[in-house]
């Protein structure tokens, strides 16, 4: 990466939304709010975590002993009762918690009762499978209610979660379950897509060959003929369910306690399972929910991402439920039946915050305004992006053609280690396309060169954050080294984003993307490491280096370079064979779109694959420093 770089700062046009959709903003103004939280920043999130329910109050706000932080410190709390007790007591028991469109025009309603019930219900099926507070669950499951339920009733009891995206071939799946050691495995048989409908038992029952710890698979079943259980092992996802008592009290959870790990993909090795806790994220959830993405009472949400990305988890899920908002998932995907399918949704559900990918939108850019401009969108309020850089091209149009010029765009910086939004510019601020705006109140960022020193504006860096917030991991699940990696103590400590960036003279930040070998294709972090070693573990491969490059559509695609072991020759029956193989060991989303056989890879003298003089050699660009490049 080359450092102390300038970047352009071209003269943007700076938008105003229309004051009739920021009129619930619950900031009057940037400076005014960041300021007070810059004053007393313990004061800050005690007020804000004082909106929740709480069994027993925190005796400190913040213990910080660097890089390890305790958030509400002694409190108890299950955030299960504040995503749904709390609002069945009072009078959103029969408000919708949940619209769900699957394809074909099915729909589900859950009403908070309803979604109450079940969750406790269900939560009552784990403990007759001797789930208890502290063991892992996964739950591997197309986007459905089910899933939301089976989130929610882990919670319930104090279990552990993983999701891991449906997507997800056998190979990462077994990793990820044996990385959490999951007791019990959920999962559906099949997911839809497309009008197809896809197998996902098969997937499960691969990635369990060598899965010890796993002692019960639920099953939702919705094909017929119904497929067929093992008695010993799986079980039938509503068998167990109706077999169980109704009701289930809450677990009663230290702040401290984890609520979930998520695995993201790392740059080297192994997937890192980000470790959330109970009361920090849950107050992280529910503040971004309530005065970043405004979501208020009469709203209907939508964020598109799977609940198998932090994405989904945060702002899918239990950040719209805590603050007791009407949530809408659907498995539609945007293209299916046409690319008219969502503005269809908008307008039939009424949707009010719309909160989705750079990716879509630019696909939606593709196929033309003629499909949003079939539909009304008059009922959206806010409209909100997240995964990667929202490109100025992709921002005016979503601003114009979805927004009608008159909806806020609200770009969201976050990682799953953040757990919540980070950096935006807020509902009701000027915006600038290209940058995803300042830090919230509430997160201290900054732009510094590699000693961790501030960077002047105009000048690129690596985007940091200076000081603990509530939301953020508090380690990688067995793996604490690793976690410690992420802070740097300098002159000033600071977490260390892996991102690059640039400040302007307003101090708005612009993504410029990531500093290391993480490839983001449509917004899924993909390691460079787990696409090698699958390629690697096909029996023609000898050697293999993946980069990412750059793609108007995706962000980036996966491209890879292949050294084939004596006696294998290139061909195009190759390519495919080798393509099918990452699909099957990772699944879809890791295909390398581009494949080249070369016989020799740039390589440090210890024997690094240096991917930025691939990268910089694709793109027709310098290569920066090569003087620790091998012969
Ligand atoms: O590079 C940044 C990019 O996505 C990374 C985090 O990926 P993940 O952990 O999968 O979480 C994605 C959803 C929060 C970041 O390090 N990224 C995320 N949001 C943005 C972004 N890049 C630019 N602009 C964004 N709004």
């Amino acid at each position: 990466m080359a450092e102390d770089f300038d970047v352009p700062l071209d003269e943007t046009t700076i938008y105003h939304a229309d004051a009739s959709c920021c009129a619930e903003a619950m900031f009057h103004d940037y400076t005014t709010a960041y300021s007070e939280f810059l004053r007393d920043p313990d004061g800050f999130w005690n007020n804000i975590a004082s909106d929740l329910q709480w069994f027993a109050p925190w005796d400190t706000v913040l213990d910080w002993k660097f890089p390890f932080a305790r958030w509400f410190v002694n409190a108890k709390l299950n955030i299960t009762h504040n995503c749904l007790d709390r609002h069945v007591s009072n009078h959103r028991r029969n408000k919708v918690a949940v619209y769900w469109r699957g394809e074909g025009g099915r729909e589900r309603i859950l009403t908070y009762d309803h979604l109450y019930n079940d969750v406790m219900q269900f939560a009552n099926g784990l403990k007759s499978l001797g789930v208890s507070r502290g063991d892992r669950v996964c739950i591997y499951m197309p986007t459905v209610p089910e899933q939301v339920v089976a989130m929610l009733a882990c919670a319930r009891i104090g279990a552990i979660h993983s999701l891991v995206f449906a997507g997800y071939g056998a190979a990462a799946l077994n990793q990820r379950i044996t990385g959490a050691q999951a007791k019990v495995v959920i999962t559906a048989d099949a997911s839809v897509r497309r009008g197809k409908s896809i197998p996902l038992k098969p997937i499960v029952e691969e990635a369990l060959i060598h899965a010890p710890t796993v002692e019960h698979v639920i099953v939702l079943r919705t094909q017929s003929p119904p497929v067929s259980l093992l008695p010993e092992t799986e079980i039938d996802y509503y068998e167990l369910m109706d077999a169980s008592p109704k009701g289930c009290p809450p677990e009663e959870m230290d702040a401290e306690d984890p609520l979930f790990i998520l695995y993201t993909s790392g740059t080297t090795g192994a997937p890192k399972g980000i470790v959330h806790t109970c009361g920090g994220y849950m107050v992280g959830a529910y503040y971004t929910c309530k005065y970043i993405l405004n979501i208020t009472d009469n709203d209907v949400y939508w964020c598109t991402a799977d609940p198998g990305w932090i994405t989904g988890h945060t702002y899918g899920i239990y950040g719209p439920l805590l603050v007791g908002a009407t949530i809408f998932m659907t498995e539609i995907t945007p293209d299916y039946p046409d690319p008219g399918i969502w503005w269809k949704l908008i307008e039939e559900y009424g949707i009010n915050i719309f909160y989705t990918a750079p990716t879509a939108i630019r696909m939606f850019m593709k196929v033309g305004e003629e499909w949003p401009d079939k539909y009304d969108l008059s009922s959206l309020r806010i409209l909100a992006s997240v995964g990667e850089p929202l490109n100025p091209e992709a921002f005016v149009w979503f601003y114009e053609h979805i927004g009608k010029n008159r909806c806020p765009i609200v770009d969201t910086w976050w990682q799953t280690e953040t757990g919540m939004h980070m950096v935006t510019t807020l509902v009701g601020e000027p915006m600038k396309p290209g940058y995803a705006g300042k830090a919230i109140p509430g997160v201290v960022a900054d732009v510094v060169d590699r000693e961790g020193r501030p960077v002047p504006p105009g000048q690129g860096g690596f985007l940091a954050i200076r000081e603990p917030w509530p939301a953020m991991m508090r380690t990688i699940y067995n793996d604490e080294e690793r976690y410690r990696k992420y802070w740097k103590n300098g002159e000033k400590p600071y977490y260390t984003t892996s991102d690059l960036a640039v400040r302007d003279h307003d101090g708005y930040i612009m993504i410029l993307g990531r500093s290391d070998d993480l490839i983001i294709v449509s917004g899924h972090n993909i390691g460079s490491a787990e696409v090698e070693s699958a390629l690697v573990s096909h029996h023609a491969v000898a050697e293999a280096a993946a980069i990412g490059k750059p793609d108007p559509l995706k962000g980036n695609i996966v491209k890879v370079f292949v050294i084939l072991r004596e006696g294998f020759e290139p061909s195009d029956k190759l390519t495919h064979d080798l393509k099918y193989h990452v699909r099957q060991t990772l699944g879809p989303i890791s295909v390398p779109a581009e494949l080249d056989y070369v016989t020799a890879l740039p390589k440090t003298r210890s024997g690094k694959i240096m991917r930025r003089v691939l990268r910089a050699q694709e793109l027709g660009m310098d290569p920066g420093d090569i003087s620790t490049l091998e012969e």
